[in-house]
């Protein structure tokens, strides 16, 4: 039994029912992603990345591309993925601590938070803050709310799956699901949820000039994202 979420997204997991899931997930990502980048030259770090399959869209749209990920296994497709493409570095989170402070424009952490403990987050915010620019701005994705439950996550999939073709596969999925590792890790160690007041609590605290996004990024409108910006 597994006993984290590093863990689980370094296994061989079924969170995206198929490969058209997978692939138009990060490419809406990837869209969101590049709407935030604000110059051509701009670095960007994606903190936690996944597998970012769509990176490629992203790298076009900035300078410098830099994907983060704890998961080795997940590492090391990165690493062999792009290594065709001069614009992309993949790093780990630890090689973070090392990088040249203020040297980001731009930080996105989509669908992470969730998985940190708040200490960990905490870290977090502090090795990006240090990291971006002054002015530089940290988009913080997929945050969950403490009232919204694993309901509206489905009904999202499932309207994500009908505008995309994959209805199907997301009914098997969801059933598959429900009997694997990811039930039973949400139930034991849970997800971190925080309200629209906490989270701007949390980003002020860390230094950041912080508010909620219109919308969030990816597919889950009952999510929210926070752009906070470093002052200076
Ligand atoms: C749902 S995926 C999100 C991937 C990508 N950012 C996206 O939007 O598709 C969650 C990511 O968080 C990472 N993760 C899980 N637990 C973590 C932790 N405690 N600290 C940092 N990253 C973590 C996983 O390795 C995985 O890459």
């Amino acid at each position: 039994m597994m006993d984290d979420w590093i863990d689980y997204y370094d296994s061989t997991h079924t969170i995206y029912v198929s490969k058209l899931h997978r692939d138009v997930h990060f490419r809406q990502i990837a869209e969101d992603i590049a709407g935030y980048i604000p110059s051509p030259d701009a670095t960007v770090l994606d903190y936690s990345c996944g597998e970012a399959l769509s990176a490629g869209r992203v790298a076009d749209a900035c300078g410098r591309l830099i994907l983060a990920e704890p998961a080795p296994g997940v590492r090391g497709r990165l690493i062999a993925r792009f290594a065709p493409n001069v614009k992309i570095r993949v790093r780990s989170l630890d090689d973070l601590r090392n990088m040249e402070e203020n040297s980001l424009d731009l930080a996105v952490m989509n669908s992470v938070a969730q998985y940190m403990t708040p200490q960990e987050l905490d870290t977090a915010l502090t090795v990006v803050g240090r990291l971006l620019k002054p002015g530089g701005q940290l988009v913080l994705g997929d945050i969950l709310q403490p009232d919204v439950g694993m309901a509206q996550d489905v009904i999202a999939l499932l309207r994500f799956a009908l505008a995309h073709g994959f209805l199907a596969d997301a009914l098997w999925g969801l059933a598959r699901t429900a009997l694997s590792d990811y039930r039973e890790l949400r139930s034991k160690i849970g997800l971190r949820r925080y309200s629209e007041a906490e989270m701007i609590g949390k980003l002020t605290a860390a230094g950041f000039a912080a508010s909620r996004a219109a919308q969030n990024i990816g597919h889950n409108p009952s999510r929210m994202t926070f752009v906070a910006r470093k002052p200076g």
